[in-house]
Formats: C-alpha cells, structure tokens, sequence
C-alpha cells in the first residue's frame, strides 16, 4: 500500500520504516528540512538500535522516501499517519496546535479518499476535532475517514515493538477505514482491537498511566521497605509471578522519565478533570515518582553529609539505557540539583553525552568511561541501568574513586558483594 507519514520523529520515522519493511511503499515528511537532507543521506536523528540498517535496506529497495510537504503526503498516501508532537502545556494538557496546522493542509491538499490516522499521543476527542477542522477547511467536497492508531514503541527497543507488538489498535467510524487498515496491518502477528475512535485515544492514555502507576507503586513499596528492612526486588519478583499483575514496570528506582510517560500521565490528568472527573490515583502517581528522586538524594546527603564542594560521579545520563534521549530524564533532574547544591560532576553516558550537553551545557565534566568519571570522586551514583554498567570490573571502579562510595538509583548491584568488596553501598527498597 502507498502510506504517508507525516513527522519524522520516534513515532514517525519508526513508523515509516516499520511499514516499508512490511513491503509498502512509504513517503516520509517532515517540516524540519535539515532532519530531511539528514535522513535522505541516511543519516539517523536520534539512537535508536536496528533504526539505521531498517532504513538502508528499505531506502535502497525503494520503499522509503523522505521529503516533500504535507500536501505531497496527502497526494502519496492511501493512508496518511499524522505523528507530530504534541508536548505539555503548563496546566498539563497537550498542546495540540501542530496536530491541528497538519489537519488543515490535508484538509487544503485532500483530492481523494484517504484515511487519515492519527499516530501521535492525544487526548481523547482528538479524532472529532481532527474530522471538524479537515471538514471545515476542506476545498472540496472529497470523502475521507479519520481513525486514531496509538503507538507502544519503546525507546531503546522500538523497532522490535513496532513490528512485533504486543497488540495492534485502530479506531475507526467506517467499515471502508477498517477495511483499508486491516489490509495495511495483514501481515502483522499482533492481534488487532478495532475500536470506535475514543476508546482508541483512550487506550493510549491508559496504558501509558497504567504503566506508570506500576513504577510509582514499585517505588513507593521500596519506601516501605527501606523502612521495614524488607527487599523490594524479591517482594516485585513474588508478586509479579501472579500472571493478573505481571513482573514487568515494577522495578523500583528514581522514578520514571522520558517524553511520554509524564507528559501522557499529565495529559490524561487534564483531559479527566476537563471532562468533569478528578482523578486522583493518577495524581498520586505524579507524586509518588517526584518522591522516588527526592529520597534519592536524600541517601545522596546522608552518605556525603555536606554535598557543597563534594565531586560526584554521574554514572547515566538518558532517561533509560539503549536510548541518547535525555528528555524528561531523571537522570539529568538529580545532576541539575546536585549541581545546584554545590557538587562538581563528573558525568558518563554510553550514548547521551551530546544531548545531554544541550541541557546541562559546561556546568558537569563529561567524562569518557565511568571509571574515567569515578576518578577522584567521593560517590559514584548510577542514575540509568546500562548494561555497561552492570558489567563494570567493581574493583577497577574502586580503585577509581577517591570514597568507595556507591549510590544505586537502578538497584543494578548485588548489596551483599559490594559490601564484601568494601563499599558503602546503598540501593532502592533494599537493606
Ligand atoms: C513508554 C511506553 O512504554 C511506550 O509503550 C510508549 O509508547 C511510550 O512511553 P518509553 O518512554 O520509551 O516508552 O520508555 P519505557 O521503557 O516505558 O520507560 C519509561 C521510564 O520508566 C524510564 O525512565 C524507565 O527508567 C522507567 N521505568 C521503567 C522504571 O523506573 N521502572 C520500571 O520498572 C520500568
């Protein structure tokens, strides 16, 4: 089938060349021109494992395109896929004012029939502003579908979700957008939910604050117990053996980040109190996460005791491992307050030196290994859970810092071996 993407971002770009990959023939567009030429040499925005060699292959075969405009999208696609952002307002609604410039060029550009599917995060009701705004501004009378298609990717392992997910959604109105997409999603294993379009918006929404709702009741089970001596990891690892509640998202730490989940958790905040319900158990998890970092460096005071002059070592710098993304990133949160205390930071990443950067400027030292980061320093602090760093050489990291002092905010090593080897060592809901 002939797909139009219409952004290049995560979701974008992932989605373009997941769809090429499965044989279709895709145009991807994007108002950033300099990402365009960028990708056009194929050349990657962002890390993202598998992306490169994904969009090669499809490139050199064809089925991948870049360039053109949003009218160029409307004329290529059967189906067009509207994901552009849409990121946090203060009051925590989505801002969806690029959401809403794209459905008045397809609705300028719009010849024949389309489906136009919307990709990116939105609130529920999106799709009945989406179908209102192309209505309006359309220049002919053309017959056109708007359906809502939510995207799980996970960064870090986004091509493996996109094509192998867990599950495929799509909202639609009409049995012909049904039909069109199920065509387009034949040769995906996922089974697939055909829903009305706000219940589509809605899962989305959800899940991501279900998700996150995991984290903070992880994260505030590690406070208990800390406080009663107990091991958060084996009491996640008894409870998630119960296949109603599942082991994953339950690993307690500093909270989570990134450019979904609190922004999706503050935007289904709004849209729930808009819509006339407060609901609280989402505002709980808001909290409980900003609380999961503040105990962090907590422990960080009581082991230093006075953090002004101190030189730390930021082990992690990315909101997770496998990614460079440093948006929302935990990571970069406690550097900046420890920053702001007076520390002098000593920072590696595997990846996310150069975004990084960007945010935290020359204010922190960045390093070029973790015991090049370590060196001299009165605490290391692991901040995101690399493999690299679980696979450290302990004694090496030792030998490295000036207080073998290690401050685990990813539970990433055994307490008991480095208390052997001599560290003081202090973990997440773990004695
Ligand atoms: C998330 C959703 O998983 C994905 O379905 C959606 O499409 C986009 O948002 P992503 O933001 O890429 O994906 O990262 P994810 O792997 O979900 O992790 C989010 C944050 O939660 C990270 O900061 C991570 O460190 C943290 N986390 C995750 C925990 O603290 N504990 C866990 O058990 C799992």
């Amino acid at each position: 089938m002939k797909v139009s993407v219409i952004g290049t971002g995560h979701v974008g770009l992932i989605t373009g060349a997941t769809f090429a990959e499965r044989g279709n023939d895709v145009l991807c567009v994007d108002v950033d021109r300099k990402r365009i030429r960028a990708l056009q040499k194929l050349a990657m925005p962002f890390h993202e494992p598998g992306l490169r060699e994904l969009v090669v292959r499809n490139s050199k075969a064809g089925r991948l395109r870049f360039g053109g405009t949003n009218a160029d999208a409307v004329a290529f696609g059967q189906v067009v896929f509207i994901c552009v952002p849409t990121p946090p307002q203060a009051d925590g609604h989505a801002d969806m004012t690029f959401v809403e410039n794209v459905s008045r060029d397809i609705a300028a550009a719009l010849q024949d029939y389309r489906v136009i599917v919307d990709k990116s995060t939105v609130p529920v009701l999106t799709g009945e502003r989406v179908k209102m705004v192309i209505t309006r501004y359309a220049r002919k009378n053309v017959a056109f579908d708007v359906a809502s298609s939510p995207e799980f990717l996970r960064e870090g392992s986004a091509i493996e979700d996109t094509l192998n997910p867990d599950r495929v959604v799509f909202g639609v109105e009409s049995a012909r957008a049904e039909k069109v997409l199920r065509e387009l999603y034949h040769n995906f294993k996922a089974p697939i939910v055909v829903t009305d379009i706000k219940s589509a918006e809605l899962i989305k929404h959800a899940s991501n604050s279900f998700l996150s709702m995991k984290i903070s009741y992880a994260n505030a089970l590690a406070a208990v117990c800390e406080l009663s001596g107990a091991d958060v990891q084996q009491v996640t690892r008894g409870m998630g053996l119960d296949r109603r509640i599942g082991a994953a998202f339950l690993s307690a730490g500093i909270g989570y980040g990134g450019s979904c989940f609190p922004k999706d958790v503050s935007a289904f905040e709004a849209i729930s109190r808009e819509l006339g319900y407060d609901f609280r158990l989402i505002s709980e998890v808001k909290s409980v996460n900003v609380e999961a970092r503040e105990r962090f460096l907590k422990k960080v005071q009581e082991e230093l005791w006075i953090v002004k002059g101190k030189t730390l070592a930021a082990l992690g710098l990315s909101f997770k491992p496998n990614t460079d993304d440093c948006r929302e990133s935990v990571a970069i949160e406690i550097v900046k307050r420890l920053l702001s205390m007076g520390a002098r930071v000593r920072a590696y990443d595997p990846a996310a030196i150069p975004t990084a950067r960007e945010i935290l400027g020359k204010s922190v030292t960045y390093c070029r290994s973790a015991y090049d980061a370590a060196r001299g320093a009165d605490a290391a602090l692991v901040l995101t859970e690399w493999k690299e760093f679980a696979d450290l050489d302990l004694a090496k990291l030792k030998r490295a810092l000036a207080q073998p002092v290690v401050l685990d905010g990813r539970n990433l090593f055994d307490p008991a071996k480095m208390r052997e080897m001599g560290f003081i060592y202090r973990s997440v809901g773990r004695p």
